[in-house]
């Protein structure tokens, strides 16, 4: 009755309020809305709803938006002016895309009620006993069931990100007044900094409880598992805290009560799956959805993403038939234990229980079976997927022993006696799988090292045994300069399975990034794996966008991402003598699902048909090229060189370096002077407030400067964090600003630093003063790029993405001087000039001659071609060509034409007019037309006749004439909303003239190449 009454002094305020406004003669929208509002605010209160005016989601903003406690959306409200005519408006609304679901439109004489697409009230406001039963069916309303799983885990994972902040919200307030709270919580942290990771957060132990709140009742319910939370021996330990939680903050059973309808969705579908590998789909695609919506940065580092059934099958089969095979074994055997170290949802493991024969099934499972898993939502789906698959061979449920919640990288760290995993349990488990003498590994390792980012406080975390021991085997046999692909977490796992097994013989059978394959970097590990293993098989799945920009997207990746992935099964017997490396592919074209056919066709390891491989002796597998004929050409730079260690260096160039790499493009680059000087001001201020406020932080302040910094305010990288400990200030100075070869044929200004690149290179001994009209600069694709090489002069700071990303381009200049710009002196070392004039008998060759015979070999495509491969591992080495002048005479040619660029004629372009449309030379995105023969500028301007041969000169992946299409166009940088453009108010023609100087570039360019005298048949 209370209720009633309450409402009826509501909808008496409400007709107060449009009394008082008539008086006024305040009748548009505008003004009666406020009534209305006014009126559903105070009413959404009663409901514990809260009404939020104007909100703006998905394109549309709706006058009236409610949502519940849990921060769901339960309706809408539209205002309409009394003139309007009311039908015509909601229909415009409708075809807007206004959410249909429960949504009231009125225009303070009608209310139209819409619930579930389907108008189911339409009333006179003036009404009293209508405008309450109105309300009543509106905010009763409740949102039918979803009618498909897949819509219902859909809308699941869109919804958990709000979901999940609400209940974040809770624990935050619960951790400044629930004091039972903060004392389980306490201890509870304590636990996890000790098993799982030192350096454990408050906030990711948060996300452990949101996590274990979000999927406990579908454990329940849809698994039929009700004592999970008490048996599970992680899960209880969680509930201690969570029981601390709700004993004040909350009731969670109400706080999820709006989730009913996605776990009933859920749960209805999960009741119909009778089919046992229907039911494993169904529990990796929650996990999947459930982790992509709640936190894709969670699901990056750890590499969330289950394995495909057809993998993990020709995996199990493959371990099974070398188990036969190699060993005289079955996977029943009494000394096959078995690891899987990154479990995941268990797919692994629960496959190999469906093989190992029945008669032998409860002692491997009790004792014989392990796996490991770090994050909790996985670690609960794997116990349940592994019991289950049990419980389907024995008809007996029994918990999985083998599980450990535990760092598997982390077991490898010395440890004393009586340190606890977590829990009791979790120890005791942890401590039989440390006794256990493991012979086969098994799993799909997390592999991340391409998306961390310093900015984002998502590194990966040190583990100082695993990552000492890499640098002691992998990095030390490397003589690759660049080395931090090592730590890639797919290479700590290898690591960690290789010292597993120890003396012992085993398998360990990975599917993974495979970049060791190929990259130089892992020289050192394909060395070490050559000898650990008796037999070594790789099964190449490509998927490396890079390596093939014809196959944008993810769609020839069997995980959909972007790496290139494969198969290793990598065998170790003593008895066997020789040692043998097996390498094949699935064909790179082949797309996802054609891939996954694949091996289901293939079935294991003994069908594939394998290829041999024998290193050379850098430890290349691949590609190998022709090394003994590059070997013979003079080396154009070598480390020892660079380093000052030999008296008289026997290379071309003595010093070297890679281009600038700032790691903040956007801020510390720009076409204009201007802008560029005001934002690195800013940054400056910036970051000297940072580095102040590091200085005085308290002593006893342990937080690690990855979570000290503010990432609102700066995009950090590593060396800028190492100057921040350091207390390195940064100060704006205009001389600092220097003209540089940003992509090809595309100069910006670059604000040269210090500390705000986040590697300034060497350019400060090359262009001392930032300016120089006397050196010159060589260009090259750094060894290990996913591009194809190419060569570049320059007369400014280069950067090191010259042609951009998965490439690095390494510098050569011709001159350099002392740092404070004395002492100029030639590059070219007197040892070059000796060999060059001794074997062409020619004393006139001059050091010039030498730089220009470099620039114009290393365009010849026959050198290219042919020691492609060489130039993906190793710099250039210099062969002595038999016409050295001609060489050095198209060098020259080919430096002046891409050094002069811009004061050259441009080619006679058609210049076609768009009738109508005044012209402009404004450029906002130029666009090539399919044939590349033309070139629109903007609306009003097309340059026609482009000449095929134009995009002959290629630099990287691109012509030369599409670097400049991508670089000259007016864009905006996501994260900061920097805006960049390239259009020039003094000289408004700039961009149209380069367009045709870069088409007279690139045919005289592929005139000269043409021209080369032939060679490297
Ligand atoms: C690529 S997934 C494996 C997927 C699994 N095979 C499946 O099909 O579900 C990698 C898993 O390893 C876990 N993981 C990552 N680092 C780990 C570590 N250091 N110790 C244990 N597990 C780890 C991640 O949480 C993730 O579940």
């Amino acid at each position: 009755m209370a209720k009633q009454t309450t409402l009826n002094a509501l909808i008496d305020a409400y007709y107060n309020t449009l009394d008082e406004l008539a008086q006024q003669y305040a009748t548009h929208e505008g003004a009666v809305s406020v009534a209305f509002q006014s009126l559903l605010a105070d009413t959404a209160r009663r409901h514990h709803w809260t009404l939020i005016p104007q909100l703006s989601a998905q394109g549309i903003r709706p006058d009236g938006t409610l949502k519940d406690p849990m921060g769901l959306v339960r309706g809408h409200w539209e205002a309409k002016d009394t003139d309007d005519n009311l039908d015509a408006e909601i229909g415009k609304k409708i075809a807007k895309g206004y959410p249909l679901g429960n949504i009231i439109f009125e225009d303070t004489r009608i209310a139209v009620l819409i619930q579930n697409k389907t108008e189911v009230m339409r009333i006179d406001l003036r009404d009293r006993q209508q405008l309450a039963r109105l309300l009543d069916a509106f905010f009763g309303y409740v949102e039918p069931q979803i009618d498909s799983f897949e819509k219902a885990v859909d809308e699941f994972k869109e919804r958990v990100p709000e979901i999940a902040k609400h209940l974040k919200e809770k624990i935050v307030d619960a951790h400044a007044t629930n004091k039972k709270f903060k004392a389980a919580y306490a201890s509870f942290i304590a636990m996890c900094r000790t098993a799982l990771n030192p350096g454990i957060q408050q906030d990711a132990v948060d996300d452990m409880l949101v996590q274990h709140l979000l999927t406990e009742r579908l454990i329940r319910e849809i698994f039929d598992n009700p004592e999970f939370t008490r048996r599970n021996v992680i899960a209880a330990e969680i509930e201690k805290v969570i029981d601390a939680l709700t004993s004040t903050s909350f009731d969670r059973h109400v706080f999820l009560k709006s989730l009913d309808r996605f776990y009933v969705a859920i749960e209805n579908a999960a009741r119909t799956i009778t089919e046992w590998s229907d039911k494993q789909h169904f529990l990796n695609t929650v996990y999947e959805r459930f982790f992509q919506g709640y936190s894709v940065k969670l699901a990056d580092t750890m590499g969330i993403v289950y394995t495909p059934q057809p993998i993990v099958d020709f995996m199990c089969a493959s371990v099974a038939e070398v188990l036969e095979k190699e060993f005289g074994k079955s996977l029943g055997d009494k000394d096959v234990n078995i690891l899987d170290p990154c479990t995941g949802t268990g797919n692994f493991i629960v496959n190999l229980i469906r093989r190992i024969p029945k008669k032998d099934l409860k002692r491997v499972y009790t004792e014989q079976l392990f796996a490991n898993e770090i994050m909790l939502l996985p670690y609960y789906i794997a116990a349940l997927n592994i019991e289950h698959a049990y419980f389907e061979q024995t008809g007996e449920y029994e918990a999985f022993e083998g599980l450990c919640f535990v760092d598997t990288l982390d077991l490898a760290e010395p440890r004393q006696n009586g340190f606890s995993f977590m829990t009791e349990k979790n120890t005791e488990r942890v401590e039989r799988q440390k006794r256990t003498p493991i012979t086969v590994i098994i799993g799909n390792p997390p592999y991340n090292a391409h998306q961390l980012n310093e900015n984002e406080n998502n590194r990966n975390r040190v583990y100082k045994e695993i990552d000492s021991r890499i640098r002691a085997t992998y990095a030390s046999a490397s003589r690759a300069t660049l080395k931090a692909a090592l730590g890639d977490a797919y290479v700590k796992f290898f690591r960690f399975a290789v010292d597993r097994l120890g003396e012992r013989d085993g398998i360990i059978c990975f599917i993974s990034n495979n970049s060791f394959t190929e990259q130089n970097a892992f020289d050192g590990m394909r060395k070490h794996f050559h000898s650990d293993f008796t037999r070594f098989y790789h099964l190449d799945l490509h998927g490396n966008v890079r390596h093939n920009p014809n196959h944008s997207g993810t769609a020839y990746n069997v995980f959909g991402i972007q790496l290139g992935v494969g198969i290793t099964v990598a065998v170790k017997r003593r008895k066997q003598k020789s040692h043998r490396l097996m390498y094949a592919e699935v064909p790179e074209a082949l797309r996802r699902y054609d891939k996954l056919r694949r091996l289901v066709d293939l079935g294991s390891i003994g069908k594939v048909e394998w290829t041999g491989i024998s290193p050379d002796a850098n430890n290349s597998w691949l590609n190998i090229g022709d090394t003994s004929e590059f070997q013979r050409g003079l080396e154009i730079a070598s480390k020892e060189a660079k380093a000052g260690i030999l008296p008289r260096p026997q290379t071309l160039f003595e010093l070297f370096g890679p281009g600038v790499n700032s790691s903040r493009d956007e801020v510390v680059y720009d076409f204009h002077k201007e802008p560029l000087c005001a934002r690195v001001e800013k940054l400056c201020e910036a970051y000297s407030v940072e580095v102040d406020r590091f200085k005085r932080r308290k002593r006893r302040d342990t937080t690690s400067i990855d979570d000290f910094v503010d990432y609102s305010k700066i995009k950090w990288s590593s060396t800028l964090k190492l100057h921040l400990k350091r207390g390195t200030y940064a100060s704006f100075d205009a001389n600092q600003v220097a003209l540089s070869l940003y992509r090809p044929f595309a100069q910006r200004f670059l604000y040269h630093d210090e500390v705000l690149n986040d590697r300034p290179g060497l350019f400060h001994r090359f262009f001392p003063a930032r300016v120089s009209d006397e050196n010159r600069v060589i260009a090259l694709t750094n060894p290990g790029s996913e591009k194809p090489f190419m060569a570049l002069i320059g007369q400014h700071v280069i950067d090191y993405h010259l042609v951009g990303g998965g490439a690095g381009a390494m510098c050569f200049p011709f001159y350099v001087y002392n740092a404070d710009g004395t002492n100029r002196r030639e590059n070219i070392t007197d040892w070059a000039l000796d060999q060059f004039r001794t074997h062409y008998k020619d004393k006139k060759i001059g050091k010039w001659d030498i730089f220009h015979y470099v620039y114009g070999l290393l365009h010849h495509p026959g050198y290219r071609e042919k020691f492609a491969d060489n130039l993906k591992r190793e710099l250039p080495r210099i062969p002595f060509a038999p016409d050295f002048r001609a060489f050095a005479r198209a060098g020259e040619k080919l430096a002046k034409l891409h050094l002069d660029y811009e004061t050259l004629e441009p080619w006679k372009l058609a210049w076609i007019e768009t009738p109508g449309v005044p012209l402009s030379y404004r450029v906002e995105k130029m666009k090539l037309s399919k044939d590349k023969t033309a070139l629109v500028v903007n609306r009003s301007l097309t340059l026609g006749d482009i000449p095929p041969e134009t995009s002959e000169y290629r630099l990287g992946n691109r012509s030369a004439l599409e670097w400049v299409i991508d670089q000259y166009q007016v864009n905006e940088d996501k994260r900061s909303g920097i805006k960049s453009d390239p259009n020039r108010e003094d000289d408004e023609q700039y961009i149209v003239r380069l367009v045709g100087q870069i088409v007279r570039v690139s045919l005289e360019t592929v005139k000269i190449v043409k021209g080369l005298p032939a060679a490297f048949a």
